[in-house]
């Protein structure tokens, strides 16, 4: 067993880091419940395709298609960001596996946006497969240094301009399993 990671009630550590509960599950859930109702308005009579960007957005994408009921398609791609493990270091690397994405109508569905630099790199590759649209949902975007030249269709939460975990989200690739979201101390 490592000492790595030490779990309390409403806080943990990583290594030398500490965070404390930030945004509980049911305030996530009740919030995507908005989201998809919105979805399910704005999509009503069309297939959807959801693209789930990996690993982060996992939970959040999941917790979004348990309340969408109308057909639709899930592909992925992995989006990765090279730097030390709380800052991304403005590269952005794509591996994608997405099928038949032509004439298709796009969700994307991201677990938080920054400065913009991953969702925008993923929206100008994705523009190559030639879809019908493309609309993105976040579950957290920090405001602060967001810059990006697009529109965030759909937001779960505007946090500050601190590291988060939990929910998919990882602090060098721990933490995804967390049912909450945590905030850095
Ligand atoms: P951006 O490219 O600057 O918008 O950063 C977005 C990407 O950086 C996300 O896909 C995450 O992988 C990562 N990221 C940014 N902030 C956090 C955070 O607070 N916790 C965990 N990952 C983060
Ligand atoms: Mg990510």
């Amino acid at each position: 067993m490592s000492n790595q990671v030490e779990f309390g009630k409403n806080n943990l550590r990583i290594y030398d880091k500490k965070f404390i509960k930030f945004i509980s599950y049911s305030e996530i859930k009740k919030r995507t419940k908005v989201i998809t109702d919105e979805i399910k308005r704005d999509y009503k009579g069309k297939e959807p395709v959801i693209v789930v960007i990996l690993k982060g957005a996992i939970f959040f994408a999941a917790e979004l298609m348990k309340n969408l009921d109308f057909p639709l398609r899930v592909e992925t791609l992995k989006a990765k960001s090279y730097g030390n493990q709380m800052k991304s270091s403005g590269k952005v690397e794509l591996f994608i596996t997405c099928e038949d994405l032509e004439g298709k109508d796009i969700i994307l569905v991201e677990d938080i946006i920054d400065t913009g630099l991953t969702i925008s790199t993923v929206v100008k590759e994705l523009l190559n497969y030639r879809p019908n649209s493309i609309k993105i949902a976040t579950l957290l975007l920090k405001t602060k240094k967001f810059k990006a030249d697009l529109k965030i269709d759909y937001c779960g939460f505007e946090i500050p301009d601190k590291f988060v975990i939990g929910f998919g989200l990882d602090f060098a690739e721990f933490g995804r399993n967390l049912k909450h979201i945590y905030i850095l101390e």
